[in-house]
């Protein structure tokens, strides 16, 4: 910050879930490693902890700190002495010439010479002007990633993966905007920013997060640099060249508050990372089915025949979504009497009887109607942003001329979270969950579509400091509403347009308006994975893509890649035809159905992988290099991804494809063919045939993945459904797996440790289920019926089951010598307890 900064400057608010324990807080714990001085000279100092390999070196002059790990720099700051802060000033009318001022001199000292008005701060941005009351307030800093060349992160962008270079100036931009349709392979700010960036080498993965809220830029720049090894002799010293990353932030506003993630491990980052800013909550169990979404679903009968047609075509799913045309004029919280005149009975006798689910629009945009309570209420309390006059902004969006309700002030999110109890949530029921879109925010025929940035929050700060900010605190107030009006036992379900880092605490995210072409299916994998990576689990895109008509085949396509990725929500635009997933004729149906059913098989593996994302920051969607971070040729792969740490997923996006190449990683690892169980010869690249049956899904040797034996219409028709464990051996003929289980919808898990989470193994012929959390208990009728194991040599002579407090039992089985695939049958172990299986 700046030493005495001539007002405060914005530091990001309830972004960081503790404060990080600081250096100069050490000496008062005892718990943690303190830093001890190796070296202490005028202009150098070098610290250390416990571990003297690594080092920290800090230099006055120039100022700039190096990582120093075993002799070699890792990072360092500053090193392109890209340091720079703009001091805040007086307003000019106000302006006079202070000593403190002349004496630290100031980077903008010239350019206030020269003004005398308003206007001295005044940028202009097509017919509209941005007032900086006290001046251009930036802030930047550089930092080199010593041998690293792959980086990746700062979501949201339409990108590749890897970070690409920006020496041409089209530079990384974080700035949350509504942009329809917006372009594939571009670096302009889309819905949602998370300033995480992230490194990797083989053997060491680092992160940078860049707490900053008002728009950010990041240049990248990765080159060849000369490094000296120095010994004790000049003559002995080495050089060699290594690859260097450098990476440049620069905000427009608020203070340098950066941390560095040291891994070394790509799930270290991740678990750091959480440690600052939280994990995925954990989603309620019916959100992980399949969401049936358009704008709109026009009226109560239009919602009943698209939910028969699902059963009609044997199709499972799990929520409806109803749009904006649902509410009256778009005032949220309101239904359209002619069209929803009974909204009660479309949940009571429609969904819940299926137990499935409705989720509607909220957004935050309050159309200016003095007879709409919600307006009048927030109007008279003050809850709305105002204009930098200190009236309500008013802005045009869907209801025609609108207030923003001003999330950043607590006052109003705990008045907007008491807007879903069911006293006032007209027509709701506790089966209506939540959906926040137009968040960046959104404001039509407003600069860049969105708010001027000299909008006015609550704390008089200005909307360039809490931009990226906004759409995370109204998906925050909203999961908190959901949860109050349940009396705080269930777990809320939001899904949030526009994010920022630690949004993975509150719900889901998806994409936002891609169209549907093949280039958007393709890019959606790239850019799931670099949210998830920014720990943002839960995410997803489109499925047929929200703009045009989908040809069949990239709709088939579609559903198959989203059926593998953590929110699977069918969604499109209005004008769109009708796209559910029984109208391409009755082949495309079936492949859909498959694809979709196959996802409901996959629920308790989904559900466990879900489970590890809340508990240890393990992102569900990743990409290959973080299971294989040795592997140099994994570090760039976007067209495939592992969904866990068992399976690889190879969606198919391009048309009329007949073979794929797919990158089976490590040379240790065996791959098996998700369905038909065979061993797949090779590693590396490796050419697999498609038909529009499927997509290409691999298990890797050495898990166990845990299923559902049958799927039902919802989830939660599904819960008594017994398993199957699908055991992939690795070339030591041993595999592990997880199942986690609750009741799927409340926070019993959590609170009264209502949970059971199992472990698997398979190992020298043995299988066994264990408790792996002994804090945890939960009762259920469940049983494991069929176990699979893939990869075992020779047929057994026999099987045996050992059950906790119970006599051994002979296990019927089938051996396919063939595919060395041995099936045991007709088990009825209950998931919950332990036993032993003996296979002879
Ligand atoms: C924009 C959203 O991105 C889209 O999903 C939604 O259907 C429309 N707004 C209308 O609410």
């Amino acid at each position: 910050n700046e030493k005495v900064p001539f007002k405060p400057r914005y530091e990001v608010p309830d972004v960081l879930i503790k404060e990080p324990v600081c250096l100069s807080c050490l000496h008062l714990g005892t718990n943690f490693q303190s830093l001890t001085v190796l070296q202490k000279d005028a202009d150098k100092l070098v610290l250390t902890c416990a571990d003297e390999d690594q080092q920290l070196h800090v230099t006055a002059n120039p100022f700039q700190i190096q990582f120093v790990c075993k002799g070699e720099i890792v990072w360092s700051t500053n090193s392109n002495g890209l340091l720079y802060f703009e001091h805040l000033q007086p307003a000019p009318q106000s302006r006079k010439s202070t000593s403190q001022e002349e004496k630290e001199g100031s980077a903008n000292s010239s350019k206030q010479e020269n003004q005398d008005d308003l206007g001295l701060w005044e940028e202009k941005f097509g017919k509209f002007s941005d007032i900086k009351a006290n001046g251009p307030s930036s802030i930047g800093l550089d930092f080199s990633l010593h041998g690293f060349e792959h980086v990746y992160g700062i979501p949201q962008h339409a990108e590749t993966l890897l970070l690409k270079n920006t020496s041409d100036g089209d530079v990384y931009r974080l700035y949350n905007l509504d942009v329809f349709g917006y372009k594939v392979h571009s670096k302009m700010g889309i819905y949602g920013a998370v300033p995480l960036l992230l490194a990797h080498k083989p053997g060491r993965t680092a992160g940078i997060f860049w707490l900053n809220s008002s728009e950010t830029l990041v240049e990248i720049a990765t080159k060849a640099a000369m490094e000296v090894l120095s010994s004790r002799t000049p003559e002995t010293s080495k050089q060699r060249v290594l690859p260097q990353t450098d990476v440049r932030w620069m905000s427009e506003s608020g203070i340098i508050d950066t941390f560095i993630l040291m891994g070394p491990q790509p799930f270290d980052i991740f678990k750091q990372y959480a440690e600052l800013t939280g994990t995925q909550a954990l989603p309620p169990l019916f959100s992980l089915g399949y969401h049936q979404c358009r704008w709109n679903y026009e009226d109560e009968d239009d919602v009943e025949g698209v939910d028969a047609g699902f059963d009609m075509h044997d199709i499972p799913y799990d929520v409806i979504w109803l749009d904006i045309e649902h509410t009256d004029g778009k005032r949220y919280f309101t239904w359209n009497k002619e069209k929803f005149g009974n909204p009660e009975r479309m949940q009571k006798q429609i969904l819940m009887k299926k137990k499935r689910k409705l989720v509607v629009i909220l957004d935050p945009h309050i159309k200016v109607d003095p007879l709409y309570t919600i307006y009048s209420q927030a109007k008279e309390r003050g809850y709305f942003v105002k204009d930098r006059k200190g009236k309500d902004f008013e802005g045009i969006c869907w209801p025609g001329l609108s207030s923003y309700l001003d999330f950043t002030n607590p006052e109003v999110r705990e008045w907007y979270a008491d807007q879903f109890a069911f006293s006032a949530y007209k027509g709701s029921s506790e089966i209506l969950f939540a959906w926040n879109d137009m968040n960046e925010p959104s404001v039509f025929r407003g600069v860049e579509l969105t708010m001027q940035k000299d909008a006015v929050h609550y704390g008089k700060w200005e909307h360039r400091e809490v931009h990226n900010l906004y759409g995370f605190y109204q998906q925050m107030a909203t999961a908190e509403g959901l949860i109050r009006r349940s009396g705080g036992l269930e777990r809320p379900f939001v899904l949030t347009r526009s994010f920022f880092a630690g949004s993975q605490k509150y719900g889901a995210v998806w994409t936002g308006d891609n169209k549907a072409k093949w280039q958007y299916l393709k890019i959606s994998v790239p850019m799931l994975l670099t949210i998830s990576m920014a720990g943002i689990s839960f995410c997803g895109a489109d499925v047929g893509g929200f703009i045009g008509n989908p040809e069949p085949e990239l709709l088939v396509r579609w559903y198959q890649a989203g059926a593998l990725q953590p929110f699977f929500r069918g969604h499109a635009n209005m004008n769109t035809k009708r796209r559910e997933p029984w109208l391409f004729g009755e082949e495309n149906t079936r492949i859909i159905r498959n694809a979709i059913k196959e996802r409901y098989s996959l629920l308790p593996y989904l559900y466990a992988l879900f489970y590890r994302a809340h508990k240890v920051a393990e992102p569900v969607m990743r990409p290959v290099w973080v299971e294989f971070p040795k592997e140099l040729e994994t570090f760039g792969i976007e067209d495939e991804y592992m969904l866990g740490n068992a399976l690889l997923v190879y969606p198919v996006t391009e048309p009329k494809v007949t073979a794929v190449n797919v990158f089976l990683p490590g040379p240790q690892e065996i791959w098996y063919d998700f369905r038909k169980f065979i061993r797949l010869e090779g590693h590396g690249t490796v050419k697999i045939p498609v038909t529009l049956n499927s997509i290409p899904v691999m298990q890797r040797g050495g898990t166990v993945i845990p299923l559902k034996t049958s799927v039902g219409k919802s989830t939660e028709l599904m819960v008594d459904v017994p398993y199957e464990l699908r055991v992939a051996l690795d070339t030591k003929e041993s595999a592990v797996g997880e199942l986690y289980l609750d009741d799927g919808h409340s926070f019993q898990y959590l609170h009264e440790k209502k949970f059971l989470l199992r472990k698997f193994t398979f190992h020298k012929n043995v299988f066994s289920s264990r408790c792996a959390d002994e804090n945890g208990q939960f009762h259920t009728k469940c049983v494991v019926e069929q176990i699979l194991i893939l990869g075992i040599k020779k047929q057994p002579s026999s099987v045996t089951a050992s059950i906790h407090d119970g006599k051994d039992q002979a296990v019927a089985f089938t051996y396919d010598a063939k595919i060395s695939v041995l099936t045991l049958q007709k088990l009825s172990l209950n998931v919950g307890i332990d036993w032993v299986l003996h296979i002879k």
